[in-house]
């Protein structure tokens, strides 16, 4: 099963007309950031969690054999903390086919970790639950199966993982989850 969100997320243009557009990262956007950026700064946005629950077929995986990546799952009261890119409105072009696997361009409130109290609008990539390729909850353990054996023309699925584990602790962030996952592929128990 292969999704193409593309098209979709070219639809997806509330912030035409600016000549600078925030974009927040929580997951790959967070370690590889392959694309040209203004500026980026650490901020979180509040009310998700993040969660290796979105499949990728086309990235950490294959359509017979998918990987699993985050995306962000509600939960008020918490804050998911990232990275945010300030980005001229056509590096979303390049952004949209490399998360086309179901995640969609969708508008949020940054809150930036480096200037208490500033904000501003912006855009996130989210696969909810509704997309074909979401795999939603599963037992730790069977999680980390899945990324310890999963392979996509990206490469392992693991070094997603502990790419994303290793940023989140540069950060100073805590995640349960992502170092929950990763401390079972490294063989350190958390
Ligand atoms: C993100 O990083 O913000 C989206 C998910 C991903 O590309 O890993």
């Amino acid at each position: 099963m292969m999704l193409d969100t593309t098209r979709q997320n070219q639809q997806r243009n509330p912030f035409a007309g600016h000549s600078a557009i925030w974009l927040f990262g929580y997951g790959s956007l967070i370690w590889k950031a392959d694309f040209p950026y203004i500026e980026r700064r650490p901020a979180h946005i509040h009310g998700w969690v993040r969660r290796f629950w979105q499949g990728s077929h086309d990235h950490r995986g294959t359509p017979e054999a998918p990987g699993r990546v985050v995306t962000l799952v509600r939960r008020p009261g918490v804050a998911c903390h990232g990275m945010a890119y300030r980005i001229a409105p056509e590096v979303l072009t390049p952004l949209d086919v490399r998360e086309k696997n179901g995640y969609l361009r969708e508008v949020t409130r940054l809150h930036f970790d480096d200037a208490a109290g500033e904000s501003a609008e912006g855009l996130v990539y989210l696969a909810g639950a509704d997309n074909a390729a979401f795999l939603g909850e599963a037992p730790l353990d069977a999680i980390a199966e899945q990324i310890a054996t999963a392979h996509g023309p990206s490469g392992p699925n693991s070094d997603y993982l502990l790419n994303l584990a290793a940023a989140l602790h540069e950060l100073g962030v805590e995640d349960d989850h992502v170092f929950a996952l990763a401390g079972r592929l490294t063989g350190e128990a958390r």
